[in-house]
Order: C-alpha cells, then structure tokens, then sequence
C-alpha cells in the first residue's frame, strides 16, 4: 500500500505521515528533506540558491539514505528548499529515487508537495492535508521556538504565504490537490483527531479497492 500525503507547509502533513507510518507498519520517506537537503548543500559551498546547475550537482549526489534532518529542519532552509524545488531539473534529479523508494514491496508513506500528482500518481490512498495559514503560522512558530530560534509570529505567518505562493505557483509539479485525494483540513484538529480521521480515510480507501 502507497500512502502519499500532500499539502502546504505547516499542514501537519510530516506529523500525520510518521504516525500513519507506524500505525500500518510502513517506511516512510519526508521529501521536503530532499529538497532542504539540495538548499543546503549549496549554502554549504556558497552558491546562489538559483544556481541551477550547481543544484541539479547537489540532486545528484545527495546521500539520500542519511539525511541529518535536525541540520535541515529551521526556517532558513525552509524557504530556500522551496526556490530549489521550483527547478524542474533539480525534481527530475529526484524522481526516480522517490519512486523506488515508494514502490518496495510493503508500499511506503510518502509526505510532500507533488506526491499524488507527479511521483505516485497510482498511489492506493493519497491525502491533501490542508489548515488556515494562520493555524499553520501559530503551529511553526511554536516548533521553531521549541528548536530554540527567535523569530515573531507575523513573520512566520508571512514566510508561510510565501512560501504557498511559490510551491502553488511554480511550473513544475505545484503544490495542488491530486483529482482523486481526499481532503483534511486540520484547522480545528489537534494531532490525535487529525490521526484519526487520516486513518478513516486510509480504511475506506482501503475498502473501496477490495
Ligand atoms: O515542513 P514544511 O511543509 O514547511 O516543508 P517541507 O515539506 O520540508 O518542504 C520544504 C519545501 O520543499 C517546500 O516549500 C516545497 O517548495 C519543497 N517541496 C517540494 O517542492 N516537493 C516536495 N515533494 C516536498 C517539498
């Protein structure tokens, strides 16, 4: 079974893929992590983020088996992950690990932007999980407080409406709902309802295809 979650930053998205992860039994694989991984590597060496040559290098010798994700989680690699991910090279560099990873033979969770639209498009269940991006604000700002960075709210909130212009906007593979996802808007939801309804959704996709 291939679960690909999708949605725009802060959804809860990340969250909802680990527990459905454990809860079923399957690996799962971040791909905003990829993405923060190339950002990182070319502020590492110096190189402009639109340097798209220098970037799609960076795709293609990422060690993807062993991300540091605590070096890549703070909001300044965040925003520069989503102007890398805007080039179309730098996504073909990165499709087809993705792929292999989705389709071992147990399945595989997989969290993102463009997983139900353009990596798994035959994914069993795909979820597009939504929330105000005020909501989305609060919840990053606690989560980058927690990591220790000082940063105020109304900046958060505006990082976000960026960013969700960006990933929206952009060309290549754009954050959007895949025709047949089903919807989560977690607004309301703290992390256990929201879990719960993810799990709704997975079972009665699962009953449909029985
Ligand atoms: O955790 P958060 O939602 O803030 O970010 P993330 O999922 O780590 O993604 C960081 C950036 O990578 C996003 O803003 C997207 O521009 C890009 N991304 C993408 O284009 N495609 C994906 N499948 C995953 C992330």
């Amino acid at each position: 079974m291939i679960i690909a979650i999708d949605g725009p930053a802060a959804s809860g998205k990340g969250t909802l893929a680990k527990r459905l992860a454990a809860h079923y039994g399957l690996p799962h694989l971040d791909t905003g992590l990829l993405y923060r991984a190339v950002a990182r590597t070319l502020t590492d060496h110096g190189d402009p983020l639109d340097d798209g040559a220098a970037a799609v290098r960076a795709a293609q010798s990422l060690d993807l088996g062993h991300l540091d994700e605590t070096r890549l989680r703070g909001r300044a690699m965040g925003e520069a992950a989503s102007v890398v991910a805007a080039i179309p090279a730098v996504r073909a560099a990165l499709v087809a690990w993705q792929r292999s990873f989705a389709n071992r033979p147990e399945g595989a969770v997989l969290d993102g932007r463009d997983i139900g639209t353009v990596i798994c498009p035959d994914a069993s269940v795909k979820i597009f999980v939504t929330a105000s991006a005020e909501e989305r604000a609060r919840r990053r700002h606690r989560e980058l407080v927690s990591r220790g960075e000082t940063v105020a709210y109304e900046d958060v909130l505006a990082d976000i409406r960026r960013r969700d212009a960006r990933d929206s906007g952009r060309a290549a593979a754009p954050l959007a709902a895949a025709a047949d996802a089903r919807l989560l808007d977690t607004t309301d939801l703290d992390i256990e309802q929201a879990f719960q309804a993810a799990v709704a959704h997975v079972d009665a996709a699962r009953r449909e295809t029985a």
